[in-house]
């Protein structure tokens, strides 16, 4: 079964045949077409050129891109933190230590709660875009709870993260070291059958370098590949553990130091930013042209969770990045596509090159610029999945019609 979409007004395949440009990898092409068959990109090119196919979609102008690549997100958990996020806006300062009220209502809650919340926050990705999501486990903190978390992420995503070292629980207040020991032994055991990444929260009042080491080293050695939440809250030396580690991506970035700069620029580990933080914490923007100056792959995510980021949003996220980041609407499109895919070592997503896997999104309006042009209003007409139209917020309209 194959389908074209014609009258592309602008189709974003930030693939190599479309021409390089000068924003580092994004690419486009103006009165377009596209070809999807078996769940794969069959065909892209002019308009004027386009194959016949099974089924039409007529894009009336409209702009198509690569489906979003939400490379950070922490979904499962219980409970929510609305008041914490009111009284930050109040002038009380986040904190890691928010963490710990999350991870009593995710102990309390079923299995039935969990992947209720999941599947609702998953649907709203979708909805918003988002073709491929990574997932994180962080809320449990013991090896059983941890466990059915990563099992209930492997559910809805193939983009699994097991997140033992979070915070240290407080039941091993006192005992640290213990609870680092935990998670490189029974608890990892418990989770790499379900996960593909395993990272670790470095920072001042979760775990230091030398625990991040050994997260990293112990998840490597049980079959998973690195990435760290690195340098959010203050300077410290999460950027240099994950790229000595050699972790797919080093996410916040929020306090660099120069050398954190060119480690990053001289390593294959991704920058993740995470703008929504900064937006519902108050805390300062990283800076992303920095690291776009000094050659760094940058990639943009949510970090969706009920502390420090409550959005499932990557259209919001580009806004911010443009707005705030001072990104181009290009950069900020390639960061959330291709920079995601980047960042969760994935060559199959983020770009719509003959080939890829068929996840694309059709926005009410004739170019990627409207992402942060118009902040705040749903813009995603329809969203394809495989190649499998799914239900959008306005999927229905989108002219689908037998060829
Ligand atoms: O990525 N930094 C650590 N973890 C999350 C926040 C979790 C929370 O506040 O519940 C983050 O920002
Ligand atoms: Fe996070």
């Amino acid at each position: 079964m194959s389908t074209v979409i014609i009258n592309i007004g602008e189709l974003v395949t930030n693939a190599p045949e479309s021409g390089p440009d000068d924003s580092g990898g994004y690419a486009a092409i103006a009165n377009a077409a596209l070809v999807i068959e078996d769940g794969r990109i069959a065909w892209t090119g002019p308009a004027s050129r386009a194959p016949d196919a099974d089924h039409a979609v007529d894009a009336a102008g409209r702009a198509v891109l690569p489906g979003f690549v939400d490379s950070h997100a922490h979904l499962v958990f219980a409970g929510e933190r609305g008041a914490e996020f009111a009284a930050r806006m109040a002038g009380v300062p986040y904190s890691a230590g928010g963490i710990a009220s999350t991870v009593a209502a995710t102990r309390a809650a079923s299995d039935a709660q969990l992947s209720a919340n999941l599947r609702r926050l998953a649907a709203e990705m979708l909805a918003q875009g988002s073709t491929t999501f990574e997932c994180k486990s962080g809320y449990g903190l013991t090896v059983a709870d941890e466990a059915r978390g990563v099992a209930l992420a492997a559910e809805v995503t193939a983009e699994v993260t097991y997140l033992g070292a979070h915070v240290v629980p407080p039941e091993f207040e006192s005992d640290p070291a213990g609870y680092v020991d935990l998670v490189c032994g029974p608890m990892l055991a418990a989770c790499a059958p379900h996960a593909r990444w395993v990272d670790v929260f470095c920072e001042r009042g979760a775990f230091d370098e030398h625990a991040a080491r050994a997260v990293l080293t112990a998840g490597r050695a049980a079959g998973l590949q690195p990435r760290v939440h690195a340098n959010q809250l203050g300077p410290g030396r999460g950027v240099q553990v994950a790229v000595e580690s050699g972790a797919a991506s080093a996410d916040h970035c929020t306090y660099l130091s120069d050398s954190d700069v060119d480690a990053l620029a001289s390593s294959q580990t991704v920058a993740t930013l995470l703008p929504g933080v900064e937006f519902s914490t108050r805390q300062p923007y990283p800076d992303a042209r920095r690291l776009l100056g000094a050659g760094a792959t940058v990639a943009i995510a949510t970090d969706c969770n009920p502390g420090s980021c409550f959005t499932s949003s990557m259209p919001f996220c580009i806004a911010l990045a443009v707005r705030e980041l001072r990104m181009t609407t290009q950069e900020a499109v390639w960061a959330a596509t291709a920079g995601g895919a980047r960042a969760l070592r994935r060559d199959d997503i983020g770009h719509l090159g003959t080939g890829a896997r068929a996840d694309l999104i059709m926005l009410g309006a004739p170019s990627h610029a409207y992402l942060a042009y118009r902040p705040g209003v749903p813009q995603i007409a329809a969203v394809w999945q495989n190649g499998r139209l799914k239900a959008g917020p306005s999927a229905g309209s989108c002219g689908q019609r037998d060829g």
